[in-house]
């Protein structure tokens, strides 16, 4: 029948969410050749190092509780990229752009994301000097795909291998936190109403994840912002009027939070395989907070812009705390978080499916 409704992809997946919850942690190979990371702060691994730019986390206090101590990762440990390369079955690090090209490792994947970046050129450029917004990390990713297909040696070959990595995106948080509502600084709330911008954000976004698509990625999990009027840096910026958390900011970032499944279910179902899935972050974080004794205060003594203080002692205990420093979880924290975006806690947690899922498709 010509008419004949299509199945999606994901309408056979409620028993493998079963079968896949009942499995253990297999040792050894990966699930997936390969992960590619996009995204800002909670995913950098230390892309930003080697930048003109305030946004760094590559001294100490940061990785105070990582083997090889501060890489430029935002956090005490481990971040969320780490995390989810971890629960996908990679034993070592995804390496950042630079290490992965000059050490010639791309074959299991590379972490383009860039603390401060965002889905605008502009975002975060203005307030902290250089970034990798996204459409240098899709160049990255270009360059990253030509010198596989030279060590593959062919482009076929290439193509048969990105097809099956896991790739996720989490941008979006910059161009609200570091261009909107940044008056000083940047128009754009001069030019857009807040469900104008997030209507241009989605346009551009959804440009980008169809080059993503174009360079062969087909298991993408697209993260949805976090509550980011609730950090202890949107608190002291602007005041909570009342409530426990920025409102303005929280309320900005759902109404384009709300437009990312409609937008999944798009890619989806226009370009042929795609696997696009959202992941809850809003609901992720707010819940994940909830589990630390100190959710709204950072553990280490701040900087004049919010990061940790050069050289200064963290807190004695990072498993108390929800944010290490004013804007980014602790390890403790991102385990939650990468934790259920590769397994759902909740059936909301994920649409259609958790990127453990997203593996086995
Ligand atoms: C860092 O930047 C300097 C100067 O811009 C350059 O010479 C060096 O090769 C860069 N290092 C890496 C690892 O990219
Ligand atoms: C971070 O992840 C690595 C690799 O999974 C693990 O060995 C380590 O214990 C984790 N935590 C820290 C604080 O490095
Ligand atoms: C962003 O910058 C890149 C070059 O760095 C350029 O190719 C791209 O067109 C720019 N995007 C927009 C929307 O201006
Ligand atoms: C990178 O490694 C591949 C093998 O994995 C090899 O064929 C290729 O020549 C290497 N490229 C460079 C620039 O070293
Ligand atoms: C922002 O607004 C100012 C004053 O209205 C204008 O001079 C400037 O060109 C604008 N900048 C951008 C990036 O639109
Ligand atoms: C503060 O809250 C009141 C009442 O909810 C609201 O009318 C007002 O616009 C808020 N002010 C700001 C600056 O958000
Ligand atoms: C951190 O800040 C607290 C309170 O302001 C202060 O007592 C403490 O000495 C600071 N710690 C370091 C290591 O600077």
């Amino acid at each position: 029948m010509e008419n004949e409704p299509k199945l999606p992809w994901w309408i056979f997946t409620i028993p493998l969410l079963v079968i896949s919850s009942l499995q253990n942690c297999a040792h050894g190979e990966p699930q997936v050749p390969c992960y590619f990371v996009f995204g800002d702060s909670l995913f950098d691994n230390g892309n930003n190092n080697n930048l003109s730019t305030l946004a760094k986390a590559n001294y100490t206090p940061y990785g105070v509780d990582f083997s090889d101590g501060p890489t430029g990762r935002f956090s005490n440990g481990n971040n969320t990229a780490d995390v989810i390369a971890k629960l996908l079955g990679f034993d070592d690090y995804i390496p950042t752009f630079n290490k992965a090209i000059a050490t010639n490792n791309t074959l299991r994947g590379v972490n383009y994301a860039s603390a401060s970046a965002g889905i605008r050129n502009e975002s975060g450029r203005l307030a902290v000097g250089d970034v990798i917004p996204l459409d240098e990390q899709l160049q990255n990713h270009r360059i990253v795909i030509s010198q596989i297909t030279d060590a593959l040696g062919n482009k076929d070959s290439a193509m048969k291998l990105l097809n099956k990595c896991i790739y996720t995106t989490d941008m979006g948080t910059n161009d609200y936190t570091m261009n909107y509502f940044l008056h000083q600084l940047y128009n754009t709330s001069r030019q857009f109403n807040v469900h104008q911008y997030a209507t241009v954000l989605i346009q551009q976004y959804s440009q980008q994840l169809k080059s993503l698509y174009d360079l062969g990625a087909r298991k993408v999990a697209v993260v949805g912002l976090v509550q980011s009027g609730c950090s202890p840096n949107a608190l002291a910026t602007y005041g909570t009027n009342g409530s426990s958390c920025v409102e303005m900011i929280n309320n900005a970032v759902q109404i384009f939070n709300r437009k990312l499944i409609p937008l999944v279910t798009k890619l989806n179902a226009n370009l042929p395989g795609a696997k696009f899935t959202y992941i809850n972050f809003y609901q992720i974080d707010a819940e994940s907070t909830q589990a630390f004794r100190y959710t709204r205060v950072a553990c280490c003594n701040l900087s004049s812009i919010g990061l940790c203080d050069p050289s200064t002692i963290p807190c004695p205990d990072r498993t108390e705390y929800a944010y290490y420093d004013s804007a980014h979880p602790t390890e403790a924290r991102a385990l939650i978080l990468g934790g259920r975006a590769y397994r759902v806690q909740s059936l909301t947690d994920a649409f259609p499916v958790d990127i453990s899922l997203l593996a086995q498709l």
